[in-house]
């Protein structure tokens, strides 16, 4: 079923949206124009806490609130931009009496919580490397990443650290500090040594650094965020990203979620996700807007409570959380004033035409749907306040980002020649003209892995789009076998390994399964070793061996066994055949496939 199109009536928004004239803007774009709404260091270089906090904690904005934090226990607190500069300050001072300097790597795995703002731009005014971790994963990706990118630093809860840290630390040699986020002031807890890391009270080291601080200088090129994400191969990659990767944020917030600096922003991302750290903490604060951090996960009514009682102004989600709204109340306005609501968009997972269409009734605003992935670090694709929105669209580039569809040769053939697909209507790969600010600088320590990202000068998304008449882009899927959950970028081969670890598993292929709520959900296949058998019991037991090492989000919520799986000649577990089996599809192409006598299928 096709929708009809949303048209806007510039005159009916409440207020008048920054991106107007969206062809001309596009042509008379240049990056130069947007580094110069930003400030820069003082004496040079860029530094992404300088132009999210301390350049408005330093002006008019000053007492103005950075960020509302609604804590679990149902309290309120505000954060002034003066005095998120302080605490940034202190933990940028403590970081630096830890003797950790530029380039030094500080991870963070903690819920949201006022500290770990605090801590992610105190890192980035320090010259140090921010990775944020997920608090739903299990120790093993924790471990894989925290390995991956030398974590010298640790900032967390008491509970995460006992759950999932501890057992991990005779396997991170290089891990220097952890640093407890609620352990006592009062020095009870001060100083235990684990392994080779000292584990120290985060308020105390606090309670005793100095609040000023002048900012290490960085360059626009230097690495600020390590974001570990998933591929189809190999174990995930740390997608690197440099401070200049600011000025996208600042871009892209302006544009495509129309941020204005009186607005009450939300954004319900976790930030051990890219989405929770450019527009969870970096954006919003670019723009020198209120952010709201609610420190509870998702309950539809509490949350439409959110809308109403912050009077939120423009709210960032995603498609997950949308469906289950959908799911609840028809019309929450009878319920709710979200009368101050007036922009609404969501990224990480197609949005299917209906939900842009329930925002219209439900919350009386279309949902503005907008695509980027981790590796470009910020929006690339959207909706725009004053553009008409296609339902079911992503909608179209930023200005300042050169898109292009094409076809690639497959990787065998190594030709690496593009075909450009300029015909509208066309399938083909998303492909982005390399360059722009927040564009990935590298896989940490991958330096092959990144290569094949890149044709040329286009950088190569793996999502197969098509683009209308009108230069509108369509989602239909991915080139590659990644799985995306609940917005959530899951890796096969990473849940492939951890199954592979039970011991009653010979081999195990993973697919991303349809699912109306989440998208997709994780769904395994697995062959067991000789002479055990299949049973119930087994299957519960292997799911739940997957859940204690990986975590629910990334687990297997289905799995079947099969007797053997299929495999290419080469080995490879067919992803590709499987899903096609599961879902009743065409098998397509099997010439590949190894069969019982071992020759080719077809
Ligand atoms: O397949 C696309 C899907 O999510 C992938 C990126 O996932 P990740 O790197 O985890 O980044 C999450 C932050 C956005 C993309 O390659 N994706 C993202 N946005 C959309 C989408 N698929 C369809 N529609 C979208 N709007």
């Amino acid at each position: 079923m096709s929708y009809k199109p949303i048209g806007k009536n510039l005159q009916g928004l409440a207020v008048t949206p920054n991106l107007q004239g969206y062809e001309q803007v596009c042509r008379q774009f240049s990056w130069q124009q947007i580094r110069d709404e930003l400030a820069g260091l003082p004496g040079g270089g860029l530094n992404i806490a300088h132009e999210a906090v301390d350049r408005h904690a330093q002006g008019p904005l000053a007492s103005h609130v950075a960020l509302r934090y609604l804590s679990k226990q149902g309290g309120v607190s505000d954060i002034s931009y003066y005095e998120l500069m302080l605490q940034s300050n202190r933990f940028a001072n403590v970081l630096n009496h830890l003797g950790l300097y530029k380039g030094d790597r500080v991870f963070l795995l903690s819920g949201r919580v006022p500290e770990l703002y605090a801590a992610a731009l105190g890192t980035w005014k320090n010259g140090c490397v921010l990775s944020p971790l997920f608090t739903a994963f299990g120790p093993e990706p924790i471990r894989q990443r925290m390995r991956k990118g030398a974590a010298h630093v640790l900032v967390t809860t008491q509970k995460l650290y006992q759950k999932k840290i501890v057992s991990l630390l005779p396997d991170l040699p290089e891990l220097r500090y952890v640093l407890l986020i609620d352990a006592g002031q009062d020095g009870s807890q001060d100083e235990t040594q684990d392994g080779s890391a000292t584990v120290l009270s985060l308020p105390l080291l606090l309670e005793q650094a100095s609040t000023s601080f002048t900012i290490v200088p960085t360059a626009a090129e230097d690495m600020a965020i390590i974001h570990f994400t998933s591929g189809t191969t190999g174990m995930a990659k740390g997608a690197v990203h440099v401070h200049g990767a600011v000025l996208t944020h600042y871009l892209s917030a302006k544009y495509a979620l129309d941020l204005h600096p009186e607005d009450i922003f939300w954004c319900t991302a976790d930030p051990g996700w890219v989405t929770g750290t450019s527009y969870g903490i970096i954006a919003p604060l670019c723009h020198g807007v209120t952010s709201i951090i609610d420190e509870r996960e998702f309950d539809p009514q509490r949350w439409y409570q959110i809308l109403q009682e912050q009077q939120v102004s423009v709210w960032y989600t995603a498609p997950t959380a949308i469906r289950m709204l959908m799911r609840g109340a028809d019309n929450p306005r009878e319920q709710y004033d979200l009368s101050r609501l007036r922009f609404v968009s969501s990224v990480g997972e197609p949005l299917n035409p209906e939900a842009v269409i329930w925002g219209q009734q439900a919350l009386g605003l279309p949902i503005h749907d907008n695509w980027w992935q981790t590796e470009t670090g910020g929006i690339m694709i959207a909706n725009y306040a004053a553009l008409e929105i296609r339902p079911g669209s992503m909608g179209r580039p930023l200005p300042g980002i050169e898109v292009a569809i094409v076809h690639r040769e497959t990787e065998e053939k190594t030709g690496q020649e593009l075909t450009w697909i300029t015909e509208p209507d066309r399938e083909g790969e998303l492909a982005l003209k390399a360059g722009w600010p927040s564009m990935f600088s590298g896989y940490l320590d991958e330096e092959e892995r990144y290569r094949r990202c890149f044709v040329g000068d286009w950088y190569l998304t793996g999502d197969l789009v098509r683009r209308d008449g009108d230069g509108y882009f369509w989602f239909l899927g991915r080139a590659d076998d990644i799985i995306q959950s609940a917005g959530h970028r899951i890796g096969p081969f990473e849940v492939e390994s951890v199954l592979m670890e039970h011991p009653a598993v010979a081999e195990a292929g993973v697919i991303g399964k349809p699912e109306p709520t989440i998208g997709e959900l994780v769904k395994a296949f697995v062959s067991l070793k000789p002479g055990v058998k299949p049973s119930e019991a087994l299957r519960l037991q292997i799911i739940g061996f997957a859940r204690k090492k990986m975590g629910a989000t990334v687990a297997p919520k289905e799995l079947d066994f099969m007797e053997s799986l299929p495999k290419t000649r080469s080995g490879k577990i067919m992803r590709r055949l499987l899903k096609a089996r599961e879902l009743g599809l065409p098998e397509g192409d099997i010439s590949t496939l190894e069969t019982d006598d071992g020759k080719n299928e077809s």
